[in-house]
């Protein structure tokens, strides 16, 4: 008894229709007998079976059309052990073969095929600007925060971060949350790294020292901040205004509707410039790059949050559509994804508090 792979992914390239069994990596060009074939199997049966039904196709032809299904893996025993991988992820089918995809990418390491590598990335494009920057829009520059921190172990901050999702409603000082953002996204040095260029250093590591992660602020409980939508700009470390006006009923939308967003004080919107990691990093491994980039800011945010006293959250439900909207960018070459915020936490609030999303 045979049945079709489950983890068959069907694609143009540019010289034709393609089958992937993307679990092992093998690719054939989709006939349209090969396909007919790999439909006949969708549920297991037997090869004389199969041979009956297929008949009106030849005999002789479907007979090696199957053996060649079957020595490439696109059709394999029905009582096989190996794990089903439509199944076992639960038919997320674009997760599985993300993954698959992502998998055991072949690096450069010795110094001539190095070379090679970003010779051929340098002639391909030049270098990505490092920053992002709106020039026109007002600006206005990040301010200290004196004592923003109190002393405290980084031991005694790891133990204490918790989400938080029951804000006090009072205002944070804007040299607070100015210290939350430079510390999490502003530069603590430039890397020379030869022919990649002039790159940042940043409290958070990044992939290549790309950081491709930018960072939007809407702030609408923050002293001394007008309500609005801001860019924060990392050269010239400061906030560059795009909107007035408060956004709040926007952030809950943007986080898929869970309201006690609202009640914060800021929420910042991460997206990613995706040039800056294809430039150098052109495997579908960059998508991991930039999940685990997010992931690192968020933590670092989360951890300078907790230490100035205030009760941060992430949230990876996120409504990209709207936030592209929001943000004027064109979920291509810039996409959202991840928010984090925060706000005073509610000293009264239940240390129990779970997520509301199913
Ligand atoms: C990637 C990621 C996505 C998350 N998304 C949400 C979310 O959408 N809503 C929410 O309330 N919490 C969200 N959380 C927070 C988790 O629910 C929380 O970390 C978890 O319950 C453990 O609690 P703790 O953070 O207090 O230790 C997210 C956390 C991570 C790391």
């Amino acid at each position: 008894m045979l049945k079709r792979s489950p983890a068959i992914a069907a694609y143009w390239l540019k010289d034709g229709f393609y089958l992937e069994e993307f679990v092992l990596g093998e690719r054939v060009k989709a006939k349209p007998l090969l396909t007919v074939i790999l439909d006949a199997f969708s549920r297991p049966r037997s090869l004389a079976s199969a041979r009956r039904e297929l008949a009106p196709f030849g005999a002789k032809a479907v007979v090696r059309v199957i053996q060649q299904l079957v020595s490439r893996g696109f059709l394999v025993p029905a009582n096989r052990k190996r794990p089903d991988v439509a199944a076992a992820w639960k038919d997320c089918f674009a997760a599985a073969y993300f993954h698959s995809a992502a998998k055991d990418v072949t690096y450069a390491t010795g110094p001539v095929e190095w070379q090679r590598v970003v010779d051929s990335r340098l002639a391909a494009a030049p270098q990505p600007p490092l920053f992002k920057e709106y020039k026109r829009a007002p600006f206005r520059r990040l301010e200290k925060g004196d004592n923003c921190f109190p002393r405290a172990s980084l031991r005694e901050v790891l133990k204490k971060r918790r989400t938080v999702r029951q804000f006090r409603r009072s205002a944070i000082p804007l040299g607070v949350v100015s210290e939350v953002i430079r510390g999490t996204w502003g530069t603590t040095g430039r890397l020379n790294t030869g022919s990649f260029g002039k790159l940042l250093t940043k409290t958070s590591p990044s992939a290549g020292a790309l950081h491709p992660v930018e960072c939007y602020l809407l702030a609408w409980e923050v002293q001394g901040l007008a309500p609005g939508l801001y860019h924060y700009s990392v050269k010239r470390d400061g906030l560059e205004r795009l909107r007035s006006g408060d956004l709040r009923e926007q952030a809950v939308r943007a986080a898929s509707g869970q309201t006690w967003v609202a009640d914060a004080s800021f929420l910042c919107i991460l997206t990613v410039v995706v040039d800056r990691v294809f430039w150098k990093y052109t495997s579908p491994n960059a998508y991991r790059l930039f999940l685990l980039d997010a992931g690192h800011l968020a933590q670092t945010f989360c951890l300078l949050a907790t230490a100035s006293g205030l009760g941060a959250f992430t949230t990876a439900a996120i409504q990209d559509s709207l936030i592209e909207e929001l943000l004027r960018i064109d979920g291509v070459r810039e996409i959202p994804i991840y928010l984090c915020g925060a706000g005073f936490p509610d000293p009264s609030a239940a240390k129990t508090s779970v997520e509301t999303l199913g």
